[in-house]
This record gives C-alpha cells, structure tokens and sequence, in this order.
C-alpha cells in the first residue's frame, strides 16, 4: 500500500507516491509566476497551491498507476516555511486523510531535505554529515539515525540560495537565479574579482553570506552600469566560488572534528556543479563516502518528505484535525 506525500512550503507544489524507500512517481509544479517579481511573493504562492495541489495529486496518482482508495497513510510537509503556503497542503492532507480514515504524518521540510538520501537506488544509511543549502536555510546536520538531526552549524543571515538569487538579480538574470548563475559563472574566471570568503577563520561551524552579497553591491557600484554589462560573467563567477569555498570550508571543519563516514548534500544549491566537485574532491582527499541525490530530489520535492515519514510520528484520526502548520520551529522540535 503507497504512502502520499505532499509539500508546499514555499513555492513548488509537489506530490508523490512511496513504496517503502522506493519512489513510486514524483511531480513537482513550479510556480513561474514570481519571476517577474523576483522572488517569491507569499500570498501569490499561496493562491497558486490552491489551484495547484489537486492535479498535482492527481498526476502523482496517474504517474503511479495508483487511486486513492489503495493509500494507506498521507505524509505532508508541517513546516519551516511560509505559513500561507504550508496550510494548503496540510488541509489538501487532512482532505485527503479524514474521510478515509488514514493516519497523517507531519513532516519537518528540513527533515525531508535529508531524508533524500535514504531513498532507492543506493540508499544512504546513518550516520553521515549532511550539508542542506537551499533558498530558506543553510546548515550542517549531523544525522546520526533515520528519525531526526542534529544541527552543527547554521546561517546566522542569508541562506546560500538567497544570496545567490540576489546576487543573480544584480547581475540581471532571472528568479530563481541558481542555475543562470551557474551557467553564467562557467563563462567568467573566478579570480577576476575576489569577493570575501566569509567566516573561513571563524572556527566554529555557522556560515554568513550577508558580507558577500554587500562586496558584490559594492563591487557593482564601482564598475557602474556598462562595467557590469561587461564583466557579468567574471562577478557570477567570483560570487560563486566564494558561496562554494565557505560551504566546503565549513564541512571540510566538520569532517575534522569528528570521523564521518560519509556525506550528503541537500537542499536546492547541492545542485550546483561547483559545489558538487568540490564537495566530491574533499570526499576523495578524506577517504569519506559522498552520496550525491539527483537534482530533482535536492530542490524541494514530496519524495523526500515521504522517506521522512517512515521515521516520522503519524497521528490518528481525528486526532490531526486540529494539527496546526508552523512558520519556523525551535531547533529542539526537529
Ligand atoms: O531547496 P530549494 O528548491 O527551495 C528551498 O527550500 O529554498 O532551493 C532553491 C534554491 C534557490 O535559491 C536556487 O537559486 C538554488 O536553490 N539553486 C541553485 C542551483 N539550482 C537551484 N543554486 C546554485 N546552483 C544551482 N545549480
Ligand atoms: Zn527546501
């Protein structure tokens, strides 16, 4: 009997079908209506998960070849995220639960992003150190069994996506601006201009990005108009090796203070390219495993809040009806 799972909680609505740790079918429809404003604007992600999560489901069903009276349980993301958003899908859940009976699972989203690993094929098993660096959060978990994390090191600012989306803006690409800067960077020389590798003395394990963003603003002011015109790619690609040296900096420290046996990365920016190579050539130099998911299950997605729920506490019916969304939560509640 399948398991659905379903997360809202920003701007992606997302849908899947789990057998276990296997991936039934996954749909992901992503909102492109906040390119024009350039970033996500809350009420209108909202508004479009309205519209969204019912033929989502729905696909998620037909790609699965499966219908509603064969799922047994309903996971859903609970939170962190935005509010407006997170409500959608929780009451499509309940919708979908209630009537049937099933038990609902609540999920954290963080928990989900590394929950990504334990999913078929080359399913990653605890413990390993996991590195989530998305558009709402950048941190290190040290996740030790299947049904939680501790958190090592966070953004005490920006979250990496969020710099990297707002230098993107700067340099005139579009929302969201991780794979155009990606592509722009691989064009420019990463030591044109040497942007700030915030926090590499800092001995501890949280990261900053408030500092970069504020070079490149400076970086930008300087060159004026025409100068960025010409120098795009240079600055894309500057920026981004200074995201990529503080990420690694950081899990390179982590990797020193205690002997993992391996690492996953998590989280929308594990998708860049970068990263990922140098995150593998750390990896190879330390003898650690490194387990990379496919794009599509870094950036956010309901087949990784369905691996959550399978070490997730499911509520009864009708005891979730009362169930409520949260904005953000205190660490100990992950
Ligand atoms: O995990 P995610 O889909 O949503 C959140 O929970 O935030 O992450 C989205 C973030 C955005 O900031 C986006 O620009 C960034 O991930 N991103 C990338 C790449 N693909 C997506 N950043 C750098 N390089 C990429 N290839
Ligand atoms: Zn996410």
């Amino acid at each position: 009997m399948p398991l659905l799972a379903i997360e809202t909680s920003c701007d992606d609505t997302c849908a899947a079908l789990l057998e276990g740790d296997r991936v039934l079918s996954s749909v992901i429809s992503s909102q492109a209506v906040h390119d024009r404003y350039g970033g996500v604007v809350p009420e209108v992600a909202s508004r479009h998960h309205v519209e969204l999560v019912v033929p989502v489901v729905a696909a998620a069903l037909a790609e699965a070849g499966a219908d509603l009276d064969r799922v047994d349980r309903v996971a859903v993301t609970a939170g962190p995220g935005l509010i407006g958003a997170l409500l959608v899908g929780l009451s499509a859940a309940k919708a979908i639960a209630a009537p049937r009976r099933l038990p609902l699972i609540p999920v954290d989203h963080l928990h989900g992003h590394v929950a990504a690993n334990f999913l078929e094929p080359e399913p990653l098993e605890p413990p390993f150190l996991c590195l989530i660096a998305s558009g709402g959060h950048t941190l290190l978990a040290a996740v030790r069994d299947r049904a939680g994390f501790e958190v090592l090191g966070e953004t005490l600012d920006d979250a990496a996506g969020e710099a990297i989306d707002k230098a993107a803006r700067m340099l005139g690409l579009g929302y969201p601006g991780g794979p155009a800067l990606q592509a722009l960077a691989a064009e420019g020389d990463p030591a044109a201009f040497e942007l700030p590798v915030a926090m590499s003395r800092d001995p501890g394990l949280d990261f900053s990005f408030s500092g970069l963003k504020t070079a490149l603003v400076y970086r930008c002011r300087e060159l004026g108009e025409e100068g960025v015109a010409e120098r795009r790619a240079d600055l894309a690609a500057g920026f981004q090796a200074a995201v990529v040296d503080q990420l690694v900096a950081k899990l390179r420290r982590a990797l020193e203070r205690e002997p993992w046996p391996a690492v996953a990365l998590g989280g929308g920016v594990a998708a860049n390219g970068p990263l990922r190579a140098a995150v593998r050539e750390l990896c190879e130099r330390r003898g650690v495993r490194l387990k990379l998911v496919a794009p599509e299950l870094c950036t956010d997605n309901a087949a990784m809040i369905g691996a959550a729920a399978g070490s997730s506490e499911a509520l009864a019916w009708p005891g979730y009806l009362g169930f409520d969304a949260f904005a953000t939560g205190p660490r100990s509640a992950r």
